[in-house]
Parts: structure tokens; sequence; C-alpha cells
């Protein structure tokens, strides 16, 4: 297995590939932030005054005002008891893990969640059982063949990235104790759905429940790093003694600084979030007129997955309506190739009808 063609960001909606000039419908950059002049500038200023990186862990010497007044500013978007930022959202997954470690005495974990959770389910010590993807009678199986266990975590991605699918945090919910906690990787879900852009909880309404939740600011949120948004006790274990916040860098203040910039954005900006939602509706709706399994969702991404001779014919459609072919191979192969396309708020409607137009064929 070898990496893909370089490609090169060309403005807020194109590439560079292969010497052509490409409209991009791929990676997670949602509202096309990691541009937006307000990040740059703060990133820029900040880099300036503190220099690239911090050279030292949030526990020694690397922790700067820009780390405390972004997890304010997170505290208040998200709606959570604590914010802690951490280097990347990999991280943040197995600093949860690492942070929960003997909390709980039996963990489920939706057999497609994303790699981090599954290194991070590592870290619980209690058995780690998989349940089907997004299949919640199938929790409920599994859980009846685990009554003793009292403490039960469930986890999973918010969103699925690959596919765009939101998991059924309320069915899922349903199925467990009632004082069990969800875990939820939140990472593409953050910042995009629910009315206040809280991420899926909001969306599937799971209030009151037990939540805790790993994000990213990679995506959505246009910058880079990552947060583990939680209870009390989960912020004084990360601060503990924790791994991952000990014996790692923290994150550089221009990657927090831009973060709070995108944070007050989607703050201030409702067009952004309704633009994108008018983007969603506008192209799954034509593709599923159109008989499409694009899923009818609320979240910008759906994959059609192609096979052999199928895969050429969507890679030369593409192409010639000058899309990128945003075509994925996972190392594994587990998952097969794809076509995964991710709509921006940014994409005007030349550009969308192009991709409803090479996507149905017509
Ligand atoms: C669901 C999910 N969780 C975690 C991560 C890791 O985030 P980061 O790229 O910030 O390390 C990703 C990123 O690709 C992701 O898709």
């Amino acid at each position: 297995m070898s990496l893909p063609a370089a490609i090169q960001p060309d403005g807020a909606t194109h590439v560079r590939y292969r010497g052509r000039r490409l409209i991009y419908f791929g990676g997670c950059d949602y509202y096309r932030l990691a541009r937006h002049p307000r990040l740059l500038q703060a990133h820029a200023r900040a880099a300036a005054s503190d220099g690239l990186g911090t050279g030292a862990s949030r526990m020694t010497t690397g922790n700067h005002p820009a780390h405390d007044a972004l997890e304010a500013s997170l505290v208040q978007f998200f709606g959570s008891e604590t914010a802690t930022v951490v280097g990347d959202g990999y991280l943040a997954n197995l600093a949860l893990g690492q942070a929960a470690e003997g909390r709980f005495d039996a963990a489920f974990i939706d057999e497609k969640a994303h790699m981090s959770l599954r290194d991070a389910a590592q870290f619980l010590g209690c058995p780690v059982v998989c349940y089907r993807h997004c299949d919640a009678d199938d929790l409920a199986k599994r859980l009846s063949r685990r009554r003793t266990a009292k403490r039960v975590v469930l986890m999973t991605d918010g969103v699925f990235g690959a596919t765009g699918r939101i998991a059924p945090l309320d069915g899922l919910a349903k199925r467990l104790p009632r004082l069990a906690t969800l875990w939820i990787d939140d990472a593409h879900g953050a910042g995009v759905l629910g009315e206040r852009l809280r991420g899926t909880a909001e969306h599937c309404g799971l209030a009151g429940r037990r939540v805790i939740r790993s994000i990213v600011f990679s995506k959505a949120l246009g910058s880079f790093g990552g947060a583990i948004l939680g209870p009390r006790w989960l912020r004084a274990a990360l601060l503990d003694g924790n791994p991952v916040v000990t014996g790692s860098s923290s994150l550089p203040s221009g990657l927090a600084k831009a973060t709070l910039a995108s944070l007050e954005l989607l703050r201030t900006r409702p067009g952004l979030a309704k633009r994108l939602r008018r983007n969603i509706a506008f192209v799954k709706g034509k593709l599923l007129a159109d008989g499409l399994p694009v899923g009818d969702t609320a979240f910008p991404v759906f994959s059609l997955d192609c096979s052999g001779k199928q895969a050429s014919a969507m890679r030369r459609r593409l192409l010639a309506t000058g899309i990128y072919p945003s075509c994925i191979r996972y190392p594994t192969g587990s998952e097969g190739a794809f076509y995964r396309f991710a709509i921006s708020s940014e994409h005007t409607r030349g550009q969308l009808e192009g991709l409803v137009a090479a996507l149905s064929g017509r």
C-alpha cells in the first residue's frame, strides 16, 4: 500500500492534483474555516509572539493562557461541565481511556468505531464487547449477557466520518442502564449537528444522560487539536498524572487562538451553518430522488461503494466534470474502496450541480 498522490489546496473549494485545478469535495473542513482570515490572523499573531510550539507539556512549563481561554470557551459552546485541551483528537481518546481506567465493569463499542476509540478502550481495564454497527437491538442482546456489570460505558463515534452515518444515540441510550455512561467521539458532529452546533448528543436529544465526549479541532473548526468534554472527575483525573497530558507537548498557542476564533465565528455567524444545511439538503435531495443511497441525514458527508469497473467509471466521470476523485482505501482493506464526498458551506450552487450531474450520470 502506498500513499495516494499529493494534493495541494487552491482556494476554498479547489485543489491542485496532477497538474489540474479540480473542485474538492474531500476532507472534513465543513465550513472551510482552515483558510478563514480570522483564524489565519489569530494563528499568525500568536506564532509571532510565542513561537511555533510551546516546547513543554501543560504539566510543566507549557500551560499557556490561550489554553485556559479555549477551555472556558469550549465549556460555553458545547455546554459541558469541563473541557481539557490536548494535542489532537487521537490523543483526546487515549487520554480519556487512561483517565477512565477502573471506572467501568464493561465497555460496549460499535464495531466500526474510530481506531483511536478502539485503542482507548484497551486502557479501561474491563471487558470490551463489540456490538453491530449502529444496531441498538444487538447492543441490547450483548448487554443482557453481562447483567452483572453495574458500571457500563457505551463507546461510539457520534458521526461515522467515512460514511456520514449518524449514530442512533437515542435508540442506543434507551437500551442502556439508566446510570450508564455514553462516551461519544464527536470528531465530526461537533460544530455541525444540533440547534446550537453542540454535536450529535444535542442532535439526538440526549439531555439527562451521563455523557463524556472527545472532540477535534481539525474538522468543522478548521484548526488542529483535540479536547475532552466531561464531568469534574474526568478533568481531575486528566490533571492527575495522566500519561498523555503529562507526556506530550501542549497545543501550540497559535492553534489554541485559531480555535477560539473559529468558535467565535460559529457562534456569531449563523449564516455558516444555514448555508451548509442548505447545501446538504440540495445535494442529498437530488441524489436521493435519483435513487442513490446517500442517506437522508443532516450531515455533509456521504459515500458510495464502488468496485472494479464501477470505480474507474466514477473516476472518469468526476475528472471529466472537473471534480477531484476522492476514492478512499483504508490500509486494512476491511472497508474496500469507496468514494467519499463532503459538502461544505462554501461550495457554489454550480459546483453542487456539477457533483449531482457527475454522480447521477446525467
Ligand atoms: C472519529 C475520529 N476520531 C478521532 C480522530 C483523530 O483526530 P485527529 O486527527 O485530531 O488526531 C479522527 C480523525 O481523523 C476521527 O475521524
